[in-house]
């Protein structure tokens, strides 16, 4: 890639808490060692500060118009084309009840277009993906990003990459999930989350190379806290949080 035409990493933050959000920070940790390795600029998309409304299930994206939505008064033109032109995709969020926030959801149901038509798929293709691209961009890459409240991030993040898993294909997109994060933020100083943007800085600089480690990937998916510890934190911050302003 030349130094006129840098790679472009777009970072997509699904949080309704926009910039506030934890794990937007994780995201842009991971996009910033990504970024330092490659020489690539990063732009950002808040979900939250997008104006989307609903895919109203009319299939004329797969049809009559080839690929563009009929809804063309919202923010998912501009979502379209900076997806379609970047290099990395990094797709950050928090889990809401096992799955992603639902403005995340809604964002990505009018993006259908850029997926081919569903034709009877076989699922004996399912390590393909179900939904194949419209128009590929070469080398382009996915890593999805998420954290919970719980300590136990395997069962919080399964439905969401069984979701990954048949619509991009087993193995072809990085991602890891962090537990703990509200205790961790609040715990002491900070540091241990500190602990965890750096591990994710890592991730980034392991994913301009190729693929994150394994072993990378357990540590952030390692809870921190013990149970006992996490408890009394959390019941302690509810706590003294009752009755105070948002
Ligand atoms: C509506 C809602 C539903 C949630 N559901 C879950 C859940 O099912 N499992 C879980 O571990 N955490 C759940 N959480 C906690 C968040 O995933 C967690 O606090 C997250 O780390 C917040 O990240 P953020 O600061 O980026 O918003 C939920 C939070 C909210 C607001």
């Amino acid at each position: 890639m030349s130094e006129n035409n840098p790679k472009k990493i777009l970072l997509i933050n699904g949080s309704p808490k926009g910039d506030r959000s934890l794990t937007f920070r994780v995201g842009r940790a991971f996009a910033e060692g990504l970024s330092a390795e490659e020489g690539s600029g990063i732009e950002y998309i808040h979900v939250s500060q997008l104006n989307v409304k609903p895919c109203t299930g009319c299939l004329s994206c797969w049809g009559r118009t080839e690929g563009t939505c009929v809804i063309k008064d919202d923010s998912i033109p501009m979502v379209r084309e900076r997806i379609l032109a970047a290099d990395t995709i990094i797709m950050c969020f928090p889990i809401y009840f096992f799955g992603m926030p639902g403005t995340m959801k809604t964002m990505i149901d009018r993006l259908l277009g850029i997926f081919i038509t569903f034709s009877g798929q076989e699922i004996d293709n399912i390590k393909e993906g179900r939904h194949a691209l419209r128009s590929p961009r070469p080398g382009q890459r996915l890593a999805v990003i998420a954290s919970c409240g719980f300590s136990e991030s395997a069962e919080a993040f399964y439905p969401i990459k069984v979701q990954y898993d048949l619509c991009i294909g087993t193995g072809k997109y990085a991602s890891f999930c962090c537990p703990q994060l509200k205790a961790l933020a609040q715990a002491g100083s900070g540091q241990r989350f500190e602990k965890i943007l750096d591990l994710s800085r890592q991730a980034g600089t392991q994913f301009a190379h190729g693929a994150i480690d394994g072993e990378l990937v357990k540590k952030l998916e390692k809870p921190v806290l013990t149970q006992k510890t996490y408890r009394m934190l959390m019941e302690k911050f509810w706590k003294d949080e009752k009755g105070g302003e948002y």
